[in-house]
């Protein structure tokens, strides 16, 4: 009878939940909203960073304020196996994934089996782009399992296609004048997918590339996770989860993640003290353009920004810049420390002739921008955070994909959510001019009626009985038996 009772009151552990996130920003900043939405629904968190990124976050963002309000919530964090002195800059990231698979895995496992994690943990959320070895020790030390996936449902729907699109001759892409090339085997995406279209590291053109392994791999591996939680909607995205969920029965859409935390946020009355969470952990967010835009006329401005990773060359970047100066628009331009790849100052006649209508800035306050009357148009690279922001703020888009997701999530834009313009691969001044035009003047009225309809869906699904609030429910409710 003892040892009955003690097992039983052994099993009742309250559910604790690790967050292991990709380490770069844009997957950061996605984990950090789950795991607030996750703390706000009483659920223990304990969000594993890498040293390096941690100690990024606690310089660029006041993420212990910002948790300080949940009791159950922790920052614990693991060695990526580095030297101190490793820039880990974005086009190194494979490189730091390669170096956690070889030391993060033994000592993740030796954190949940003996030390600072083991008998509190029920439960691991991983995200979904890592190679696996979190998965596999889940798996090993039968601990349930969850992917993340920062990324849109089209784009991983894409990823567990890519066996069908080789076998019908889909792949290998055999030069440019391929890229128009219809590919029919994706289930949903028949009649609109080209080879331009697709997730960049699908674009190869030999099936030896490496890339197509990491892409079975990491699919794989979600197949066989006890979950899969994407940040979209139903009523955005749902023919191609009817699909994601014949190989994912378990797959939880609950975002936009970002207007889904800041209704629960308002819901729950937190101390208005909280700071937002700030987006950026590598860069200084400069408020000062919300004044610029202030003084600005409705709907007058395009915003302009392409992320935390795209670079420009030069000739780009003044392409796009004679395309904003000669629309005649007012523009509010994202020019990142780090984003032009060579050292490029504006020609001091360009700046000239957009002082009164253009403002650049650092890193911009993007949700707050894309909230602001006066913008009525972005220009985006269609990062997934960004496309969810705009469609959330129901401003349409002009689309200028750089790689990874944003191909595939500029042809929903512009041909299937018509949200807005794919511009595609282009850089041409006369056709940034002609697409900020169309965008702003002549097709606005169109734009606006689709936007401002799925700018009401999305506030739908995250609202009480809305689908990603049911959806949310059965993720906690799924996690919290974890924990018998
Ligand atoms: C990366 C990949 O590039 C993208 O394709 C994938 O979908 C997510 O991971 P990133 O390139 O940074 O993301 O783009 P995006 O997903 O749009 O995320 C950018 C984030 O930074 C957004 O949340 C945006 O609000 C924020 N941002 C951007 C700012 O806060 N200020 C800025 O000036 C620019």
């Amino acid at each position: 009878m003892e040892n009955q009772l003690k097992s039983e009151v052994q099993q009742e552990r309250p559910p604790r939940v690790v967050i292991f996130p990709l380490p770069a920003q844009g997957h950061v900043n996605s984990m950090l909203k789950l795991a607030e939405l996750l703390s706000l629904a009483g659920i223990n968190v304990t969000f594993l960073n890498t040293d390096h990124l941690h100690n990024l976050l606690l310089r660029h963002a006041d993420v212990e304020t910002q948790f300080a309000a949940y009791p159950g919530f922790e920052f614990k964090t693991i060695s990526d196996g580095l030297p101190d002195d490793h820039s880990r800059s974005t086009d190194s990231v494979m490189e730091v994934l390669n170096s956690m698979n070889v030391t993060t895995k033994p000592v993740l496992k030796e954190m949940l089996v003996s030390g600072v994690l083991s008998n509190s943990v029920t439960c691991i959320i991983v995200d979904g782009a890592f190679t696996g070895f979190a998965t596999d020790l889940a798996i090993e030390l039968d601990i349930p399992i969850i992917h993340f996936r920062t990324v849109s449902a089209c784009c991983i729907w894409n990823h567990f296609c890519v066996d069908r699109i080789i076998e019908a001759g889909g792949l290998p892409i055999r030069g440019k004048e391929d890229m128009d090339r219809e590919i029919t085997s994706v289930p949903g995406m028949e009649c609109f997918l080209r080879c331009r279209d697709l997730p960049s590291f699908i674009q190869v053109s030999d099936l030896s590339d490496p890339k197509l392994d990491q892409i079975a791999r990491t699919t794989n591996q979600s197949c066989r996770a006890n979950g899969l939680i994407l940040n979209t909607f139903e009523d955005l995205e749902g023919p191609i989860l009817f699909h994601i969920r014949t190989l994912c029965p378990k797959t939880y859409a609950i975002g936009p993640l970002h207007a889904h935390l800041k209704l629960k946020l308002a819901n729950n009355k937190t101390d208005s003290k909280r700071p937002v969470s700030s987006t950026s952990i590598l860069f200084e967010v400069d408020t000062n353009c919300l004044n610029w835009l202030d003084s600005q006329p409705p709907k007058s401005v395009i915003y302009v920004s392409f992320g935390s990773i795209t670079t420009l060359t030069r000739n780009a970047l003044m392409e796009f810049w004679h395309g904003l100066v000669n629309s005649n628009k007012r523009f509010l331009w994202v020019l990142r420390p780090d984003m032009v790849a060579e050292d490029t100052e504006v020609p001091a006649e360009l700046m000239a002739a957009t002082r009164e209508r253009g403002y650049m800035v650092g890193w911009a306050p993007q949700e707050e921008v894309l909230g602001h009357h006066a913008v009525g148009g972005f220009l985006t690279h269609s990062g997934w955070n960004s496309t969810l922001e705009s469609i959330v703020a129901g401003v349409p888009m002009i689309c200028w994909p750089y790689f990874a997701d944003q191909p595939i999530n500029s042809r929903y834009v512009g041909e299937v959510w018509k949200l807005g313009i794919d511009m595609k691969d282009v850089c041409d001044r006369k056709i940034v001019e002609k697409m900020i035009n169309d965008l702003m003047v002549e097709r606005r009225e169109e734009f606006e009626r689709s936007t401002v309809e799925m700018a009401r869906l999305a506030t739908e699904s995250v609202s009480l009985g809305g689908s990603s609030y049911r959806n949310f429910d059965q993720l906690v409710d799924y996690i919290r038996q974890t924990g018998r």
